[in-house]
């Protein structure tokens, strides 16, 4: 598939990868890969190992993989590193890549390769195009790094700006731009949104080294020719939400589904948006991506021996390290004997910093009169958005 000229997508398809470490990919993803022809014939990132030999038949359609001479790894983690032992193989080339990338790929495949290190700002002429490399360490990894071609005007921006579905539409346009923009979002949710301070230092990198791109290739998902995904970026890591409130529960004897589902009437009531999700029914990919430009994020569990209840402890311990912020939290749980879950849910809340609302609790089931404090609940919520 050609990109622009001379550069082609050479990368693979995972058309039935479903769990990406924990991340459901409900229509799997890509690895991209983008191969230059120019003097020296360039690769620019790997793919995850089972698909080399994908990505290495279709290098050969355009040229002998031997030539390669630049493999550009703009980050290690196994998804694009993964294969890049094989590629050392067959074409012995440099591997152009940051001091960390280095460290990263000898620590994972004891890579005695020719590395050459790169710094922000550095220039590597392959001929009649320059490739500048833009360090963006913790964005997402210690290695990462982006590639920018002034003479095309095109960015090889690795995770940034990817997007987790298989498809043979290997254009923005051709997929749907909005489509495309809703999976960037569930990317950017469950893999960006800890380095949103990053994303805005990023755009004022891109600025000061003049990159100003139209065409933004990622190392997953459909490439950009609309490049309308970088607004959204700037509006997610500013946490920009609407009037919008996530439920999220799980329930043992239906006591705090009661609760929720009266809490989202009462908020609806409102004009609000309610987004309501189970915690062991949905994908916590998805229960994240709501929450992302969501403004009050509603939690409720039950307690069991004197805890939240184990599978809301785990998407606790996800969420914080997602770290969402700007939201207004509200806890709300049912109990026997003790009410361990609204304490476990509220430190969580605080440990994200958010603003906290009173929530609720009640013994075994709700009563009457408890229903109809957690619609008034919802009211009040609703009123706050
Ligand atoms: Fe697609 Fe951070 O790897």
């Amino acid at each position: 598939m050609k990109v622009l000229d001379n550069i082609y997508w050479v990368g693979a398809i995972d058309w039935s990868e479903r769990d990406f470490h924990n991340f459901t990919t409900h229509r799997g993803l890509t690895y991209n890969s983008y191969l230059i022809l120019d003097e020296k014939i360039t690769l620019i990132d790997g793919v995850k190992h089972k698909f080399v030999s994908d990505q290495i038949k279709r290098i050969s359609k355009h040229v002998d993989p031997k030539k390669i001479e630049y493999v550009v790894v703009n980050h290690i983690e196994p998804d694009h590193s993964s294969g890049l032992p094989e590629i050392a193989k067959i074409a012995n080339p440099t591997f152009i890549c940051t001091k960390k990338a280095k460290e990263g790929l000898e620590k994972y495949y004891g890579a005695d390769w020719d590395f050459k290190v790169v710094k922000t700002g550095e220039e590597v002429s392959i001929g009649e195009n320059t490739l500048t490399f833009i360090e963006t360490p913790m964005l997402h990894w210690p290695d990462s790094m982006m590639t920018w071609i002034k003479e095309k005007k095109i960015l090889f921006s690795m995770d940034a700006f990817g997007q987790h579905i298989a498809s043979n539409e290997r254009f923005d346009y051709e997929l749907g731009v909005d489509t495309a923009i809703y999976y960037a979002k569930v990317y950017y949710a469950n893999i960006l949104m800890p380095c949103s301070n990053l994303v805005l230092k990023l755009m004022k990198i891109l600025e000061k080294y003049d990159v100003k791109p139209e065409v933004i290739a990622p190392s997953h998902g459909v490439v950009w020719t609309d490049t309308k995904i970088v607004e959204e970026y700037v509006k997610w890591a500013n946490f920009e939400s609407e009037r919008k409130a996530v439920i999220v529960y799980d329930t043992m004897w239906h006591s705090t589904e009661k609760l929720a589902f009266a809490i989202a009437e009462g908020i609806a009531s409102t004009g609000a948006k309610v987004r309501m999700f189970h915690v062991r029914k949905d994908a916590w990919a998805d229960i994240v991506t709501e929450i992302l430009d969501a403004k009050a994020v509603c939690i409720g569990a039950p307690t069991m021996h004197n805890r939240v209840f184990p599978p809301m402890a785990g998407f606790l311990t996800y969420l914080e390290g997602l770290r969402p912020k700007n939201k207004i939290g509200v806890a709300f749980c049912s109990y026997g004997w003790g009410s361990g879950a609204y304490r476990d849910i509220t430190t969580s809340m605080e440990k994200m910093g958010w603003e906290i609302e009173e929530g609720l609790q009640v013994q075994y089931k709700p009563s009457k009169e408890e229903i109809e404090k957690a619609y008034e609940l919802g009211i009040s919520i609703g009123k706050k958005l």
